[in-house]
């Protein structure tokens, strides 16, 4: 095993593949899904909020969700999962949302939805963290806010009936590329084959009771957050953190998910982001000197697979560059407006290993 594991070690060191690094240099994946390109040979998806066209049936759920707050929380009362699928001019989803009872008491356009239970979709075309839209909505009686998005919902019983139980409820939406890639100004619409894009789903789910037949909230318990990829915070605009799915023109169940090399580079970025907002919130500007921030000690003392470093404009601004020591891997940059890029380093200091 010695004499393995040495070399082996040694190899991933110089070729920074990974895991000799302190795990608190990364943070750990998000989930990931494979989007399949609908098959001419298919039906077409029919937005009725039913599951239950034939190209729903060939491809995969998620996982089921989890609590907001991460994978060690409590597991979800109700099982929650989703499919997704494209054609050249929309991303389909359709979620399943395990039910005993369906109450809605939002009605009108606009109304505050979070008040009910409801089914959220968050979308960032090119990852850059910057612009999203937040497709809000989709309890049982209230509209989406996308005005060109096509979207249905079923409900297997009853709504606002407390004497007759629910099984499940089913949300159905086609989102327009067009509409999605707006303020994203690197994203294709529709997508390539093997374009990644984030995304993250959020159900808000409260605590009812029946009263003489009808539901009421039960008093002073909180709603639950249940999502496809925990976010680690009651907060879902987060968007370093929400799922990954890659568009493929694949065969379904042919291709694989590719890990982006950038993540570490990208972690780093919002570990720094944060901490900056933290420390400005306290101090009142920004700091250059790492040691002030509230950040792994890994970062600080150089053990991780790149270098950080923050550079402040006047007190008030800052950028942040992420230089990982694979020199093929293209450095990262935050600003203090959260906007992520990255940018290719120039080839004459390439170094091959
Ligand atoms: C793809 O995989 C899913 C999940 O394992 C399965 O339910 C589905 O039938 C598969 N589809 C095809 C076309 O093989
Ligand atoms: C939705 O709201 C409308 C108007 O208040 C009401 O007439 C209808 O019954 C509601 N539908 C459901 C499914 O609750
Ligand atoms: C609920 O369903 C039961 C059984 O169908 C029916 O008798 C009752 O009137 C319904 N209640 C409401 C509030 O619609
Ligand atoms: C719905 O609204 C009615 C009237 O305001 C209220 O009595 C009831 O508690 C609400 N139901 C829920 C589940 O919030
Ligand atoms: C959804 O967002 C949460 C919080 O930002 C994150 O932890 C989780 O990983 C996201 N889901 C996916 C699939 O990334
Ligand atoms: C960085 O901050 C630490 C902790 O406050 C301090 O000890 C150190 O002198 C600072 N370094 C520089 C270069 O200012």
């Amino acid at each position: 095993m010695w004499l393995i594991w040495v070399p082996v070690c040694f190899l991933l060191f110089f070729s920074i593949l990974a895991n000799c690094f302190p795990t608190d240099c990364v943070h750990p994946f998000p989930r990931s899904y494979v989007v399949y390109h609908l098959n001419e040979l298919q039906e077409a998806i029919h937005v009725d909020g039913k599951l239950n066209d034939e190209a729903w049936n060939s491809v995969a759920w998620t996982e089921d969700f989890i609590d907001i707050q991460g994978p060690d929380w409590k597991k979800p009362r109700f099982r929650t999962h989703a499919k997704m699928l494209w054609d050249d001019a929309y991303l389909y989803i359709g979620a399943f949302l395990q039910e005993t009872d369906v109450w809605a008491n939002q009605t009108k356009h606009d109304s505050v939805v979070y008040q009910d239970n409801d089914f959220e979709v968050f979308v960032d075309p090119d990852g850059d963290t910057h612009w999203y839209p937040y497709i809000n909505g989709g309890t049982p009686n209230s509209s989406w806010e996308m005005p060109t998005l096509k979207s249905a919902i079923f409900v297997s019983g009853p709504v606002n009936n407390a004497s007759l139980p629910d099984k499940f409820w089913t949300v159905e939406l086609a989102l327009p590329f067009s509409d999605l890639v707006d303020h994203s100004p690197t994203a294709s619409a529709p997508p390539n084959n093997k374009d990644q894009w984030r995304i993250n789903f959020s159900r808000v789910e409260w605590h009812v009771r029946n009263v003489n037949g009808h539901y009421e909230k039960v008093p002073n318990v909180p709603e639950d957050n249940w999502v496809w990829s925990s976010q680690g915070a009651i907060n879902m605009h987060l968007p370093e953190r929400w799922g990954f799915i890659q568009f493929s023109t694949d065969a379904v169940n042919t291709t694989q998910f590719v890990r982006t090399r950038n993540w570490p580079a990208y972690s780093a970025l919002v570990m720094l982001y944060e901490a900056e907002k933290k420390f400005i919130a306290v101090n009142g500007y920004y700091t250059a000197n790492l040691t002030q921030l509230e950040i792994p000690a890994s970062l600080k003392t150089g053990q991780c697979q790149y270098e950080p470093a923050v550079q402040v404009v006047k007190l008030y601004n800052f950028e942040a560059t992420v230089k990982p020591l694979n020199q093929r891997i293209p450095v990262g940059h935050i600003r203090d407006d959260r906007f992520i890029w990255f940018t290719e380093r120039d080839k004459h200091n390439e170094i091959e290993v």
